[in-house]
């Protein structure tokens, strides 16, 4: 086990689970490169749990296949599989020390004493556990816990490391600072990681590639910054960046003269450049979502888009201005410290470039240009 010639690379093909009338992950196709670092991303219930616990082997898909380094093991039960899971709740034993809670899965391998003790003496001093060797679970607190489950798995020095929301359990500072530190234990122990979270900022600052799901359907896998600069579809746009991207519902509208297609955003033109008029020109139906992110807006009395503040906060080292459009909907833009910040019940315009507008179509969420 753990042998270096395998490289802990990942296939799913076709995985389905149902529970009942709910379908938890649907025809599921995703592949995971060796040391790759790839995240799980989705609200809650989406089926993230789901499908890790299936490439671990502790649920069974009803469909499909799963293979780790081409081998195919979807009926391998997850102990004959070279994985190493860490769980949301972190399932350690009470009656054991931390030090025995660690050492666990080389004791039960038979792993030697003073290997055993040097394993322990390196995970523990990664995880800042030194001092807590000799404590039980119930006397730490739900972070330190939570560290004791990964020095647990990494102990075992695993081929393909699954973690589910590792860090839920961590305050603001101890999360930042963790979150490096997984970043770095991958590198350093050049394993396969899966990595679920409901946290965009985890999977945008650890993930080499991001693997979205809603509803158990996956949605887009890619590299941060694409996932983030190209979102497939209306919901993916939505889910990823804080604040989230501006939707807007809006129409095609024929220019008349035989000039083309423009879009109009509550009654009102607005000029959106050849590209995006191109790519509005395929909407099933002509409505459309005119997605355009906090930051790609700002506040100009001559912009195309009136709305009203409803609140600005204050982050400190930015503001985010909360409007609303006359029919409605929410508009936040984002301005910086040193910018004039409108008042409560001020109405602005807000105006923006083309080339930062995103096109979606209404009826099937998905993008339409390029
Ligand atoms: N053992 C089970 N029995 C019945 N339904 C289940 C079971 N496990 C999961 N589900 C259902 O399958 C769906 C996916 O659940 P899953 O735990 O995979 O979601 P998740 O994305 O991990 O959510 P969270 O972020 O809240 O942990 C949910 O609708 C859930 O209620
Ligand atoms: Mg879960």
């Amino acid at each position: 086990m753990g042998s270096s010639d395998r490289n802990g690379a990942i296939q799913l093909r076709g995985v389905t689970r149902r529970f009942g009338d709910v379908v938890a992950v649907r025809d599921l196709d995703l592949d995971v490169a060796e040391r790759e670092f790839l995240v799980l991303l989705g609200p809650s219930g989406c089926g993230k749990s789901t499908a890790l616990r299936m490439i671990a082997g502790l649920d069974l898909p009803d469909e499909g296949t799963i293979e780790i380094d081409g081998e195919d093991v979807t009926d391998v039960v997850a102990r004959d599989r070279d994985v190493a899971m860490v769980f949301q709740s972190y399932a350690l034993y009470p009656h054991m020390t931390v030090r025995r809670n660690i050492e666990f899965p080389l004791r039960n391998r038979k792993v030697p004493k003073a290997e055993r003790d040097e394993a322990v003496a390196e995970a523990s001093r990664i995880l800042a556990l030194d001092q807590l060797l000799d404590r039980r679970p119930a006397q730490l607190s739900g972070g330190q816990r939570q560290r004791v489950a990964l020095a647990r798995a990494i102990v075992r020095r695993p081929t393909v490391f699954l973690m589910d929301e590792p860090l839920s359990n961590l305050d603001a500072k101890l999360r930042v600072q963790t979150r490096a530190e997984l970043i770095d234990l991958q590198r350093r122990l050049e394993t396969t990681v899966v990595y679920v979270t409901h946290d965009q900022v985890e999977a945008m600052t650890m993930g080499h590639r991001i693997a979205v799901m809603v509803d158990g359907v996956l949605q887009q896998v890619g590299p941060p910054g694409d996932v983030y600069d190209r979102p497939a579809n209306v919901f993916v746009a939505g889910f990823i960046g804080n604040p989230p991207m501006n939707l807007l519902d809006a129409r095609v509208a024929s220019t008349g003269d035989g000039g083309g297609t423009s879009v109009e955003i509550e009654g009102e033109r607005v000029e959106v450049g050849s590209r995006l008029a191109a790519a509005a020109a395929r909407t099933s139906n002509g409505d459309l979502v005119v997605g355009i992110r906090p930051e790609h807006l700002r506040i100009d009395p001559s912009g195309p888009l009136a709305a009203t503040v409803t609140v600005v906060e204050s982050l400190g080292h930015e503001r985010h201005v909360v409007a609303a459009t006359s029919a409605g909907q929410s508009v936040i833009v984002r301005v910086g410290v040193e910018d004039p910040s409108p008042a409560d019940g001020e109405t602005i315009r807000v105006a923006w470039e083309s080339g930062d507008v995103h096109l979606f179509d209404k009826g099937s969420g998905e993008r339409l240009d390029p």
